[in-house]
């Protein structure tokens, strides 16, 4: 049977939207959408026809049991005649139908469950809300021998690993990416999104409601505003003590970062180099020839304080002359100690200050989020920040910069 002669059957009209998603047979589907758009009822619809086929087995899989209800709800309630359910469970929610069909609820809260059988098709539950790694390590082989299809149906949740797969998913064979908004649902009362409209910051909205990926959820450094913390041409002035912040790497990018402290205590980041793939030798004469323009203009070379972990290298740059400090690497307590600094006081301004021409550092700080469920950010673009950390960290034990007004 038809998909649409199936929907006759169960009086579903879909909305523009919804057919747009039913009509597209890509095994694979990401549906981002705001609130109420519709999507638990077309990923459960999208469905029938597979639960109908014969003796197929399905998943439903959300970050708790609660948040799978919704779509296994409407597959109970498209089941036309009692009878059709032969087997039925409240917790976890399952069902088995007279032809052998099984639907089965799954919360990724217990990821050995999810090692479980091979399946024909899974819905991941407003997969936003999933830790990456529950869908790489457990789901995606379940969906292998069978070839078997995947609904994704989601609201977006800043720019996580959902955003990662809606850029990315457009240039994989298999895979489709649909966005909506809730206002694509004309079932949804216009007042109540206008309600919203008004309630709610901007971008929440944008996010929740437009179904756009606006909110950097989980920013680890949500304080930084580049209008407050960036500006072009920060210059140190002659007789300034130039302290470095060193991150090695080889194949990721060796950073270091140029920053003094002014008589107000605020730091100021006023160059950075950022370069993967070179042996050191080149890093450190890289780095005296910066460090030559600087002494050129009056200032004065104070400590490096470096990854703690890169003995070898640390010894490579002492003998070269350098002051280098194995730098304090307690990732969660450098962190809040970065924070600190960008919070601004009470006239408005911050501890940190970067210049605008440290292009690396801007944008991992922009783009430096927390992993989901994790109290530790994701690994990947932090080469200058951990740089930055260190400066921070050294530099704020010496000098104890923090917001004036706050009571400790
Ligand atoms: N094609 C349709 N015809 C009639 N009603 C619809 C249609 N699509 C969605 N609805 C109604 O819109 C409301 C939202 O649907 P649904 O729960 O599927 O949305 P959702 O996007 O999953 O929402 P949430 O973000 O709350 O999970 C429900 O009341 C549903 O019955
Ligand atoms: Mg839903």
């Amino acid at each position: 049977m038809r998909l649409t002669e199936m929907f006759n059957d169960i009086a579903y009209e879909p909305h523009v939207q919804q057919l747009a998603f039913h009509d597209d047979d890509s095994r694979f589907k990401l549906l981002i959408a705001g609130a109420r758009f519709g999507k638990s009822l077309a990923s459960a619809r999208d469905t029938l026809s597979d639960l109908l086929a014969g003796n197929t087995r399905g998943w439903l899989v959300g970050p708790t049991y609660a948040l799978t209800r919704p779509e296994f709800r409407y597959i109970r309630d498209d089941m036309l005649h009692a009878s059709d359910i032969t087997e039925y469970s409240n917790h976890p929610p399952a069902l088995t139908t007279r032809w052998g069909g099984e639907v089965v609820c799954m919360s990724a809260r217990l990821p050995e469950a999810l090692l479980g059988e091979e399946i024909d098709w899974l819905i991941l539950c407003e997969g936003a809300h999933l830790d990456r790694e529950a869908f790489d390590r457990f789901l995606r082989a379940r969906l292998v021998t069978r070839n078997g299809r995947l609904l994704v149906p989601t609201t977006p949740r800043g720019h996580n690993w959902i955003y990662e797969l809606y850029e990315g998913a457009s240039k994989l064979e298999e895979w489709r990416v649909q966005r909506a908004a809730t206002w694509d649902n004309p079932h949804v009362d216009e007042e109540e999104i206008n309600a919203a409209r008004r309630s709610l910051p901007q971008a929440t909205f944008a996010e929740q409601f437009g179904g756009e990926f606006v909110t950097p959820h989980g920013r680890v450094y949500e304080e930084f505003d580049y209008e407050l913390h960036v500006a072009p041409g920060l210059t140190p002035p002659p007789g300034a003590i130039l302290h470095k912040g060193i991150d090695f790497g080889y194949v990721a990018p060796f950073a270091c970062l140029w920053g003094y402290l002014d008589a107000d205590d605020v730091l100021h980041i006023v160059h950075e180099y950022y370069r993967p793939e070179r042996a050191m030798p080149l890093h450190i004469r890289s780095m005296r020839e910066i460090d030559d323009r600087f002494r050129a203009m009056g200032c004065r070379m104070g400590a490096a304080y470096v990854d703690p972990s890169g003995a070898e290298q640390r010894n490579m740059l002492a003998q070269e002359g350098l002051h280098v400090l194995p730098a304090n690497n307690h990732v969660e307590g450098g962190i809040e100690v970065v924070r600190r600094r960008l919070i601004p006081n009470a006239q408005g301004r911050a501890g940190l200050r970067i210049d605008a021409s440290c292009m690396n550092l801007l944008r991992e700080i922009d783009g430096y989020a927390w992993q989901d469920n994790a109290r530790a950010p994701g690994k990947g673009s932090d080469h200058a920040l951990d740089a930055l950390r260190y400066l921070c960290v050294a530099l704020t034990r010496r000098v104890g910069w923090k917001p004036p007004g706050v009571v400790w």
